[in-house]
């Protein structure tokens, strides 16, 4: 079982790799990876079990986080009292983005980064992800709000790419009029 603390934390290098690109079949390990990140972040995410094993909570985690540089992550979203979707993106790309942007207003959460962090970062409200699943098949994913930022964030974990890296130093607040906060 995958503990919090098998997760790298934000000062170790291997966080700043650009993942690569992953072939098909999967190797039976990808295949065991994927699913221990599928459920770590559903078990963080019901209290009983997060408590009980001491889970961060995450809705997502992508491979380089556990220190494997491919390009694929998971995200587990609930989206009713104890219901999730899960969404396994393998070889991810942005195909279309809306022009609005959005940004968490209570900031947003890493499971590599284990302090609070202020500021704005701006995602892109809508976006379209084509990427694999699990068996090869070429998949196009919209998603809005909560979801889309979330792709984002891991996405950037792909390419080496914290989201504090989008936050400006000198002004952790800037463009609060120019997006909208969710
Ligand atoms: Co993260």
């Amino acid at each position: 079982m995958l503990k919090t603390k098998d997760i790298l934390d934000e000062k170790d290098k291997r966080l700043r790799m650009t993942s690569k690109e992953v072939s098909f079949p999967l190797t039976k390990k990808d295949i065991d990876l994927i699913n221990t990140m599928i459920k770590y972040l559903h078990d963080s995410q019901i209290e009983d079990i997060a408590e009980k094993y001491d889970l961060r909570p995450g809705m997502g985690m992508s491979a380089i986080q556990l220190g494997v540089p491919k390009r694929y992550f998971v995200v587990v979203n609930e989206i009713d009292e104890g219901e999730f979707e899960t969404y396994v993106l393998i070889n991810p790309k942005i195909i279309s983005n809306s022009v609005e942007k959005i940004y968490v207003e209570m900031g947003e959460g890493c499971l590599s980064v284990n302090r609070p962090v202020e500021g704005i970062v701006p995602r892109y409200a809508r976006v379209t992800m084509e990427a694999y699943d699990m068996e090869g098949r070429k998949v196009h994913i919209r998603a809005r709000e909560e979801l889309a930022i979330c792709f984002q964030h891991e996405l950037d974990h792909l390419n080496g790419i914290l989201f504090f890296d989008h936050i400006d130093k000198k002004d952790p607040f800037k463009g609060k009029d120019q997006y909208r906060a969710i």
